[in-house]
């Protein structure tokens, strides 16, 4: 039986790209026949999350995120990635095998501290403990965005390189698995950059009525009147409008702005329509995430007993990794 297994940082409440990327297709996958594992990254969000309360209520909102939009704990494990120590002795000793080289070339640490995030070790070294995260349970597949690929490759690099040393196969070599071709997998954010809590350009997934309203009004568009022609394909705000949309209204809302004139769509129309569809689009899911706050003992027994059965699993592949490298 095959295995999937990702992680999401409770850096914040969750956007629309963390859900078009990853989430939506989380969900789908638990579906399906296999084992799937999910799990909220809180030493992974120590990089950039420094206050106590706010982590607490992000690994909480996580797990509430994923409950309602339909996971279900009995068929996919959901744990947060603390409450299993022994990925953390995992990442230290494939961080005993790991070249500086490999970590210097990862992109997302170069685009952190552009932006301003500390360049602290941890921030470094990062893609170690994320690498141990998907060794540590025997993942086949790892559902992600596009711009965790290159993690993903640097994990098997890793996976490769302790097997070098050790001369022992001890990690399973896990694939990325992107949403599939048409799908999502960069969302933009308000900007037309990639949608992202720490950028400060997201729109919360639950987000609704006037404050969706005024968070979609903040999208970047340039000054051209609605009855100049142009072409759709280069408004990024049609990127975040086929995410909702079926093809048929998309075609037509694209076939009225190229062609320009009286009565085509303005931006503001546009957005008037994006806020409508997200808003219908997560009513229903709305109303579970009111449920599981009325009831946060639900999602704390849930996380609870993932936790347990995430350990059994991360427990016996640490107990490979020391046998092979001579630690007990
Ligand atoms: P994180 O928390 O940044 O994002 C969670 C997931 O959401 C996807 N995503 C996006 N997809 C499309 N467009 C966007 N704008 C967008 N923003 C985020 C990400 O690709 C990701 O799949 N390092 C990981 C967390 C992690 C992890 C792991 C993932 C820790 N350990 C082990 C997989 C396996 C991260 O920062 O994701």
């Amino acid at each position: 039986m095959k295995s999937y297994l990702s992680g999401i940082q409770p850096s914040g409440l969750l956007h629309l790209g963390n859900y078009f990327g990853a989430i939506q297709h989380h969900i789908a996958l638990a579906q399906q026949p296999g084992k799937h594992w999910y799990f909220i990254a809180d030493f992974h969000a120590l990089t950039t999350v420094r206050d106590p309360e706010v982590l607490r209520r992000n690994v909480f909102e996580t797990a509430v995120t994923y409950l309602s939009l339909g996971l279900d704990p009995e068929k996919a494990v959901l744990w947060r990635q603390s409450d299993v120590p022994e990925v953390m002795e995992i990442a230290w000793l494939l961080s005993t095998v790991t070249g500086m080289g490999l970590l210097e070339r990862a992109h997302s640490f170069k685009d952190k501290t552009a932006r301003g995030i500390k360049s602290s070790v941890g921030l470094f070294t990062y893609p170690i403990l994320m690498a141990a995260d998907i060794l540590a349970y025997d993942a086949d597949f790892v559902p992600v965005g596009q711009d965790q690929v290159q993690h993903v490759e640097m994990t098997q690099d890793m996976a490769g390189h302790f097997h070098e040393v050790y001369n022992s196969e001890v990690f399973r070599r896990p694939e990325c698995l992107l949403p599939a071709a048409g799908a999502a997998k960069k969302v933009p954010g308000l900007d037309g950059q990639k949608m992202s809590k720490s950028y400060g350009n997201d729109v919360w997934l639950f987000e609704s009525g006037k404050k969706l309203k005024k968070r979609i009004g903040q999208i970047v568009t340039d000054s051209r009147p609605p009855e100049e022609p142009k072409d759709p394909d280069a408004i990024f705000l049609f990127d975040l409008l086929a995410l909702f949309l079926d093809p048929a209204e998309l075609k037509s809302l694209k076939d009225a702005v190229r062609q320009g004139g009286e009565g085509a769509p303005g931006y503001g129309h546009l957005k008037g329509r994006l806020t409508e569809a997200i808003d219908s689009h997560f009513a229903n899911a709305r109303a579970q995430r009111e449920d599981f706050l009325a009831h946060p003992e639900r999602v704390w027994q849930a996380l609870e007993s993932g936790a347990a059965r995430a350990r059994v699993q991360a427990r016996a592949i640490r107990d490979r990794a020391f046998a092979a490298c001579g630690i007990r």
